[in-house]
């Protein structure tokens, strides 16, 4: 099966009430635990890359990796470009293969992210890509760009009819309190996300599809290997996985996670060069990072988005 754009994903999670994992890919182990634990419960993907991943890896390489995944497991994988901030990267992701593009013009004014994103939405449908856009703003850390906590804003509802109808996105990323990276409340602070402008925005866009950003659980388990292997994190809060859960029965059909991978990936290598100090063969310490991506991926599709056995 060649790649696919997330048209047809999207509407089957949508009317089956569950959601597509969109994980950040950046090199070849990333790519194959993902890929792995997907091919085992049968599972659709998206494979998401962000501006730093081309620039650390290369668009070329990347896509090669892909492809090579696709082929491997014969899953319709979606590959799209995550967070592109103006229409050259766009551009060039559509030009380079990928079938799916986020124009993220959150950081603009309304009447400019309606511009910029429709400009993308026209370019892309014209070459059988599909596009997501943003309204409302995370917090968090995403490249070079650092949203504090103030500059965060909710999405706000009564934009979205508006927004959608003038720029004919495909799917659109909503902020209802997740937000990037590992600290996303603070020590003692209740997760809590506003489930209300998620119904809101749904109730004005009806069979529209969701993107939910920032969504890694921040799992423990790994933030306590990398603590008792050398590592230094603070009390580090994601999103519960029941809210998770909740959001991929309703509009929500795609999730992203960066954070969990990293961890994963983290624990891996500190909790195994702890154990080996002498080794120095990359696939000697690589292989258990990578292990630990494919078991966390494979709890994610089944427990909390609910994918397994979607692949057809
Ligand atoms: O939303 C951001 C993703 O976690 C990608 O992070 O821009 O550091 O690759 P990055
Ligand atoms: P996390 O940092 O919660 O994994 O979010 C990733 C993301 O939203 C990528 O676009
Ligand atoms: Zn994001």
């Amino acid at each position: 099966m060649p790649l696919v754009t997330s048209k047809e994903m999207f509407k089957k999670a949508y009317e089956g009430g569950y959601a597509i994992g969109a994980f950040n890919v950046n090199n070849l182990e990333i790519i194959q635990g993902i890929t792995e634990a997907a091919a085992e419960v049968r599972a659709p993907l998206i494979l998401q890359v962000s501006a730093g991943a081309r620039k650390y890896a290369k668009h070329v390489y990347l896509m090669k990796l892909i492809e090579a995944a696709e082929i491997d497991t014969g899953l319709p994988i979606c590959v799209h470009l995550d967070h592109g901030e103006d229409f050259e990267i766009c551009k060039s992701c559509i030009d380079g293969g990928f079938t799916s593009v986020m124009i993220d013009g959150s950081k603009h004014s309304f009447e400019e992210n309606v511009r910029l994103t429709l400009e993308v939405v026209k370019y892309a449908h014209d070459r059988g890509v599909v596009v997501e856009g943003e309204l409302g703003k995370l917090a968090g850390i995403e490249d070079a760009i650092n949203v504090s906590a103030e500059d965060a804003s909710f999405t706000r509802p009564e934009e979205v009819e508006e927004f959608v109808s003038r720029t004919g996105v495909d799917s659109l990323a909503i902020a209802i309190g997740t937000s990037h990276g590992a600290y996303k409340f603070k020590p003692g602070q209740k997760p809590r996300l506003r489930f209300d402008i998620l119904e809101e925005v749904s109730k004005r866009l009806p069979n529209f599809p969701i993107v939910l950003h920032g969504a890694s659980s921040v799992v423990p388990e790994f933030v306590e290997i990398i603590n008792a292997n050398g590592g230094e994190m603070p009390d580090a809060i994601g999103i519960p996985e029941e809210m998770l859960r909740e959001a991929a029965r309703g509009a929500v059909c795609k999730i992203n996670i960066d954070s969990d991978l990293r961890l994963g990936m983290t624990a891996g290598i500190r909790e195994h060069m702890k154990k080996n100090p002498s080794h120095f063969d990359p696939r000697q310490y690589l292989a258990p990072g990578r292990a630990n991506i494919k078991s966390l991926v494979k709890n994610k599709l089944i427990n909390v988005l609910g994918c397994d056995g979607k692949a057809e």
